[in-house]
Protein backbone atom coordinates (compact mmCIF):
# COMPACT_ATOMS: atom_id res chain seq x y z
CA UNK A 1 0.00 0.00 0.00
CA UNK A 2 1.18 3.68 -0.51
CA UNK A 3 1.25 5.08 2.61
CA UNK A 4 3.23 2.53 3.78
CA UNK A 5 5.75 2.49 1.36
CA UNK A 6 5.53 6.28 2.17
CA UNK A 7 5.71 6.10 6.29
CA UNK A 8 8.82 3.53 5.90
CA UNK A 9 10.41 6.07 3.34
CA UNK A 10 10.12 8.55 6.01
CA UNK A 11 11.41 6.14 8.75
CA UNK A 12 14.30 5.45 6.81
CA UNK A 13 15.17 8.88 5.63
CA UNK A 14 14.27 10.29 9.38
CA UNK A 15 16.80 7.94 10.76
CA UNK A 16 19.75 8.57 8.00
CA UNK A 17 19.52 12.11 8.66
CA UNK A 18 19.84 11.29 12.94
CA UNK A 19 23.24 9.63 11.95
CA UNK A 20 24.18 11.91 10.42
CA UNK A 21 23.74 14.50 12.74
CA UNK A 22 24.75 12.74 16.12
CA UNK A 23 28.77 13.30 15.38
CA UNK A 24 27.77 16.70 15.57
CA UNK A 25 28.14 19.28 18.50
CA UNK A 26 25.93 19.74 21.43
CA UNK A 27 24.95 23.27 20.55
CA UNK A 28 21.20 25.07 20.38
CA UNK A 29 21.57 25.47 16.50
CA UNK A 30 22.09 21.61 16.04
CA UNK A 31 19.53 20.53 18.19
CA UNK A 32 17.34 23.67 15.94
CA UNK A 33 18.70 21.57 12.86
CA UNK A 34 17.43 18.09 14.25
CA UNK A 35 14.02 19.68 15.36
CA UNK A 36 13.30 21.55 11.60
CA UNK A 37 14.68 18.56 9.55
CA UNK A 38 12.46 15.73 11.91
CA UNK A 39 8.41 14.74 10.52
CA UNK A 40 6.80 16.17 7.72
CA UNK A 41 5.71 13.88 4.74
CA UNK A 42 8.82 13.24 3.22
CA UNK A 43 7.65 13.36 -0.10
CA UNK A 44 10.95 14.73 -2.06
CA UNK A 45 12.75 12.31 -0.33
CA UNK A 46 9.88 9.73 -1.29
CA UNK A 47 10.68 10.80 -5.43
CA UNK A 48 14.17 10.86 -4.91
CA UNK A 49 14.12 7.06 -3.58
CA UNK A 50 11.34 5.82 -6.14
CA UNK A 51 12.79 7.43 -8.92
CA UNK A 52 16.04 5.71 -7.98
CA UNK A 53 14.18 2.73 -7.57
CA UNK A 54 12.92 2.88 -11.39
CA UNK A 55 16.34 2.75 -12.99
CA UNK A 56 18.40 0.17 -9.79
CA UNK A 57 19.93 3.72 -8.89
CA UNK A 58 22.11 3.70 -5.73
CA UNK A 59 22.80 6.39 -3.34
CA UNK A 60 19.46 7.36 -3.02
CA UNK A 61 19.01 8.01 0.69
CA UNK A 62 22.15 10.58 0.61
CA UNK A 63 20.21 12.12 -1.78
CA UNK A 64 16.63 11.76 -0.30
CA UNK A 65 18.32 13.06 3.18
CA UNK A 66 19.78 16.14 1.08
CA UNK A 67 16.46 17.38 -0.16
CA UNK A 68 15.03 16.94 3.09
CA UNK A 69 17.58 19.13 4.77
CA UNK A 70 16.88 21.92 2.30
CA UNK A 71 13.41 21.48 1.88
CA UNK A 72 13.79 22.32 5.87
CA UNK A 73 15.22 24.79 5.69
CA UNK A 74 13.30 26.76 3.49
CA UNK A 75 10.59 25.87 6.32
CA UNK A 76 12.22 27.26 8.66
CA UNK A 77 13.25 30.79 6.98
CA UNK A 78 9.39 30.72 5.12
CA UNK A 79 8.13 30.80 8.98
CA UNK A 80 10.28 33.40 10.05
CA UNK A 81 8.45 36.97 11.29
CA UNK A 82 9.74 38.46 8.31
CA UNK A 83 8.00 36.00 5.80
CA UNK A 84 5.13 34.33 6.86
CA UNK A 85 5.48 34.92 10.80
CA UNK A 86 3.83 31.61 11.36
CA UNK A 87 4.00 29.78 15.08
CA UNK A 88 3.73 26.41 14.16
CA UNK A 89 4.92 23.60 12.09
CA UNK A 90 4.35 20.17 11.92
CA UNK A 91 2.27 20.21 14.64
CA UNK A 92 5.33 21.89 16.69
CA UNK A 93 6.38 25.40 17.66
CA UNK A 94 8.52 26.41 14.97
CA UNK A 95 12.00 27.21 15.40
CA UNK A 96 12.54 31.06 15.64
CA UNK A 97 9.41 30.18 18.71
CA UNK A 98 10.72 27.25 20.25
CA UNK A 99 14.17 29.09 20.37
CA UNK A 100 14.85 32.35 18.79
CA UNK A 101 14.89 33.75 15.48
CA UNK A 102 18.95 34.13 15.03
CA UNK A 103 19.39 30.54 16.18
CA UNK A 104 15.85 30.16 13.04
CA UNK A 105 18.56 31.84 10.79
CA UNK A 106 21.48 29.63 11.63
CA UNK A 107 19.86 26.56 11.52
CA UNK A 108 17.96 27.14 8.08
CA UNK A 109 21.51 28.09 6.85
CA UNK A 110 23.44 24.81 8.17
CA UNK A 111 20.68 22.80 6.83
CA UNK A 112 21.33 24.49 3.37
CA UNK A 113 25.06 23.65 3.59
CA UNK A 114 24.33 20.14 5.26
CA UNK A 115 22.36 19.24 2.00
CA UNK A 116 25.27 20.27 -0.38
CA UNK A 117 27.60 18.85 1.80
CA UNK A 118 25.62 15.27 1.76
CA UNK A 119 25.24 15.52 -2.51
CA UNK A 120 28.93 15.66 -2.67
CA UNK A 121 29.78 12.80 -0.71
CA UNK A 122 31.61 10.36 -2.32
CA UNK A 123 28.72 7.73 -0.54
CA UNK A 124 26.31 9.52 -2.90
CA UNK A 125 27.86 8.53 -6.17
CA UNK A 126 31.30 6.70 -7.50
CA UNK A 127 31.58 9.24 -9.90
CA UNK A 128 32.91 12.79 -8.97
CA UNK A 129 31.44 14.09 -12.58
CA UNK A 130 27.85 12.39 -11.12
CA UNK A 131 28.09 14.52 -7.89
CA UNK A 132 28.98 17.74 -9.64
CA UNK A 133 25.84 17.07 -11.24
CA UNK A 134 23.41 16.52 -8.48
CA UNK A 135 25.24 19.63 -6.82
CA UNK A 136 24.81 22.09 -9.66
CA UNK A 137 21.31 20.89 -10.21
CA UNK A 138 20.35 21.40 -6.42
CA UNK A 139 21.79 24.91 -6.08
CA UNK A 140 19.77 25.61 -9.17
CA UNK A 141 16.88 24.09 -8.19
CA UNK A 142 16.95 25.99 -5.02
CA UNK A 143 18.71 29.50 -5.59
CA UNK A 144 17.47 32.94 -7.36
CA UNK A 145 16.23 31.16 -10.12
CA UNK A 146 14.59 28.60 -8.35
CA UNK A 147 12.73 28.36 -4.61
CA UNK A 148 14.29 31.42 -3.50
CA UNK A 149 13.05 33.33 -6.59
CA UNK A 150 9.73 31.85 -5.87
CA UNK A 151 9.30 32.90 -2.50
CA UNK A 152 10.63 36.73 -3.30
CA UNK A 153 7.62 36.65 -5.63
CA UNK A 154 5.40 35.04 -3.00
CA UNK A 155 6.71 38.04 -0.54
CA UNK A 156 6.35 40.65 -3.04
CA UNK A 157 3.09 39.98 -4.31
CA UNK A 158 1.89 40.58 -0.55
CA UNK A 159 2.53 44.15 -0.69
CA UNK A 160 2.03 44.90 -4.59
CA UNK A 161 -0.90 47.11 -6.29
CA UNK A 162 -2.49 44.15 -8.07
CA UNK A 163 -2.91 40.80 -7.18
CA UNK A 164 -1.04 37.92 -9.46
CA UNK A 165 -2.64 36.82 -12.37
CA UNK A 166 -2.36 33.05 -13.12
CA UNK A 167 0.32 32.82 -15.31
CA UNK A 168 2.27 34.84 -12.69
CA UNK A 169 1.28 32.37 -9.79
CA UNK A 170 2.00 29.42 -12.49
CA UNK A 171 5.23 31.17 -12.63
CA UNK A 172 5.66 31.82 -8.59
CA UNK A 173 5.03 28.31 -8.02
CA UNK A 174 7.39 27.11 -10.04
CA UNK A 175 9.66 27.98 -7.97
CA UNK A 176 8.50 28.14 -4.23
CA UNK A 177 7.25 24.35 -4.72
CA UNK A 178 8.14 23.46 -8.04
CA UNK A 179 11.60 23.17 -8.63
CA UNK A 180 13.05 20.80 -5.19
CA UNK A 181 9.53 18.79 -6.50
CA UNK A 182 11.43 18.45 -9.83
CA UNK A 183 15.02 17.94 -8.46
CA UNK A 184 13.99 15.18 -6.33
CA UNK A 185 11.61 13.40 -8.74
CA UNK A 186 14.80 13.72 -11.62
CA UNK A 187 17.66 13.06 -8.82
CA UNK A 188 16.97 8.66 -9.66
CA UNK A 189 17.49 9.72 -13.17
CA UNK A 190 20.61 11.15 -12.46
CA UNK A 191 21.97 8.63 -10.07
CA UNK A 192 21.38 6.07 -13.14
CA UNK A 193 22.98 8.54 -15.59
CA UNK A 194 19.68 8.20 -17.91
CA UNK A 195 17.58 10.59 -19.63
CA UNK A 196 15.77 13.02 -16.91
CA UNK A 197 13.14 14.41 -19.50
CA UNK A 198 10.19 11.82 -18.57
CA UNK A 199 10.89 12.30 -14.86
CA UNK A 200 11.10 16.47 -15.20
CA UNK A 201 7.37 16.16 -17.39
CA UNK A 202 6.01 14.18 -14.10
CA UNK A 203 7.46 16.42 -11.82
CA UNK A 204 6.60 19.77 -13.37
CA UNK A 205 2.62 18.55 -13.17
CA UNK A 206 3.21 16.85 -9.76
CA UNK A 207 4.86 20.00 -8.22
CA UNK A 208 1.79 22.72 -9.07
CA UNK A 209 -0.91 19.94 -8.19
CA UNK A 210 0.80 19.94 -4.93
CA UNK A 211 0.98 23.74 -4.75
CA UNK A 212 -3.13 24.42 -5.65
CA UNK A 213 -3.34 21.00 -3.02
CA UNK A 214 -1.69 23.23 -0.65
CA UNK A 215 -4.04 26.13 -1.52
CA UNK A 216 -6.87 24.68 -1.38
CA UNK A 217 -5.73 22.65 2.43
CA UNK A 218 -5.10 26.25 3.32
CA UNK A 219 -9.17 27.16 2.55
CA UNK A 220 -10.75 23.73 3.80
CA UNK A 221 -8.33 22.05 5.68
CA UNK A 222 -7.88 20.54 8.91
CA UNK A 223 -5.42 22.44 11.26
CA UNK A 224 -4.86 19.53 13.54
CA UNK A 225 -4.14 16.78 10.82
CA UNK A 226 -1.97 19.84 8.55
CA UNK A 227 -0.07 20.71 11.76
CA UNK A 228 -0.06 24.51 10.31
CA UNK A 229 -1.63 27.48 10.56
CA UNK A 230 -4.35 27.46 7.87
CA UNK A 231 -6.49 30.57 6.26
CA UNK A 232 -3.08 32.02 6.18
CA UNK A 233 -3.47 32.87 2.02
CA UNK A 234 -6.99 34.84 2.35
CA UNK A 235 -5.38 36.87 5.53
CA UNK A 236 -2.92 37.70 3.98
CA UNK A 237 -5.22 38.76 0.94
CA UNK A 238 -2.53 36.61 -1.62
CA UNK A 239 -3.56 35.32 -4.85
CA UNK A 240 -3.79 31.95 -4.76
CA UNK A 241 -5.02 29.17 -7.46
CA UNK A 242 -8.70 28.71 -5.05
CA UNK A 243 -8.63 32.65 -5.25
CA UNK A 244 -8.13 32.89 -8.86
CA UNK A 245 -10.16 29.58 -10.18
CA UNK A 246 -12.71 28.94 -7.17
CA UNK A 247 -12.35 25.72 -5.44
CA UNK A 248 -14.19 23.36 -7.80
CA UNK A 249 -11.95 25.27 -10.38
CA UNK A 250 -8.92 24.45 -8.36
CA UNK A 251 -9.49 20.65 -7.72
CA UNK A 252 -10.57 20.18 -11.32
CA UNK A 253 -7.09 21.83 -12.80
CA UNK A 254 -5.06 19.63 -9.80
CA UNK A 255 -6.95 16.47 -11.00
CA UNK A 256 -6.30 17.13 -14.26
CA UNK A 257 -2.59 17.53 -13.43
CA UNK A 258 -2.41 14.33 -11.89
CA UNK A 259 -3.55 12.67 -15.42
CA UNK A 260 -1.05 14.57 -17.01
CA UNK A 261 1.92 13.33 -14.39
CA UNK A 262 0.56 9.89 -14.59
CA UNK A 263 0.54 10.51 -18.80
CA UNK A 264 3.70 11.61 -18.44
CA UNK A 265 5.30 8.21 -16.76
CA UNK A 266 4.22 5.71 -19.69
CA UNK A 267 7.18 4.91 -21.04
CA UNK A 268 8.25 3.01 -17.32
CA UNK A 269 5.32 1.12 -17.94
CA UNK A 270 3.95 -0.73 -14.46
CA UNK A 271 7.44 0.45 -12.81
CA UNK A 272 6.24 3.31 -12.44
CA UNK A 273 2.98 2.92 -10.58
CA UNK A 274 4.23 4.07 -6.92
CA UNK A 275 5.06 7.38 -8.62
CA UNK A 276 1.72 7.48 -10.28
CA UNK A 277 0.24 6.79 -6.50
CA UNK A 278 2.73 9.35 -5.65
CA UNK A 279 0.69 11.86 -7.89
CA UNK A 280 -2.44 10.82 -6.39
CA UNK A 281 -1.37 11.21 -3.03
CA UNK A 282 -0.42 14.97 -3.84
CA UNK A 283 -4.09 15.80 -3.88
CA UNK A 284 -5.82 13.35 -1.79
CA UNK A 285 -3.95 14.18 1.45
CA UNK A 286 -5.46 16.11 4.10
CA UNK A 287 -1.55 17.18 5.60
C1 LIG B 1 5.03 22.61 2.70
O1 LIG B 1 5.60 21.49 2.11
C2 LIG B 1 5.49 23.85 2.05
C3 LIG B 1 5.19 23.94 0.63
C4 LIG B 1 6.12 23.88 -0.25
C5 LIG B 1 3.81 24.21 0.20
P1 LIG B 1 5.12 20.05 2.54
O2 LIG B 1 3.62 20.02 2.52
O3 LIG B 1 5.81 19.02 1.72
O4 LIG B 1 5.60 19.98 4.05
P2 LIG B 1 6.11 18.75 4.94
O5 LIG B 1 7.53 18.51 4.57
O6 LIG B 1 5.24 17.55 4.65
O7 LIG B 1 5.95 19.24 6.35
C1 LIG C 1 6.43 27.66 1.50
O1 LIG C 1 5.20 27.97 0.95
C2 LIG C 1 7.33 27.25 0.41
C3 LIG C 1 8.73 27.16 0.82
C4 LIG C 1 9.15 27.14 2.05
C5 LIG C 1 9.71 27.09 -0.24
P1 LIG C 1 4.02 28.33 1.96
O2 LIG C 1 4.37 29.51 2.78
O3 LIG C 1 2.74 28.36 1.17
O4 LIG C 1 4.04 27.01 2.83
P2 LIG C 1 3.27 26.77 4.18
O5 LIG C 1 1.80 26.94 3.81
O6 LIG C 1 3.79 27.77 5.14
O7 LIG C 1 3.62 25.35 4.52
MG1 LIG D 1 5.38 31.31 2.44
MG1 LIG E 1 4.39 29.67 4.88
MG1 LIG F 1 0.70 27.47 1.78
Amino acid sequence: MFQTRLNDVAAEVGAHLDDVLAGYPDQQVIHAMRYAVSGGKRLRAFLVVESAALFGAGGAMNAAAAVEALHAYSLVHDDLPCMDDDDLRRGQPTVHVKWDQATAVLAGDALQTLCFSLLAAPETHADGAVRADLVASMAAASGARGMVYGQALDIAAETAAQPLNLDQIIELQAGKTGALIQWSAEAGARLAGEDIAPLGAYAKALGLAFQIADDILDVEGDAAKAGKRLQKDAEAGKATFVSLLGLDGAKARAAELVEQAEAALDIYGSQAQTLRDAARFVITRDM
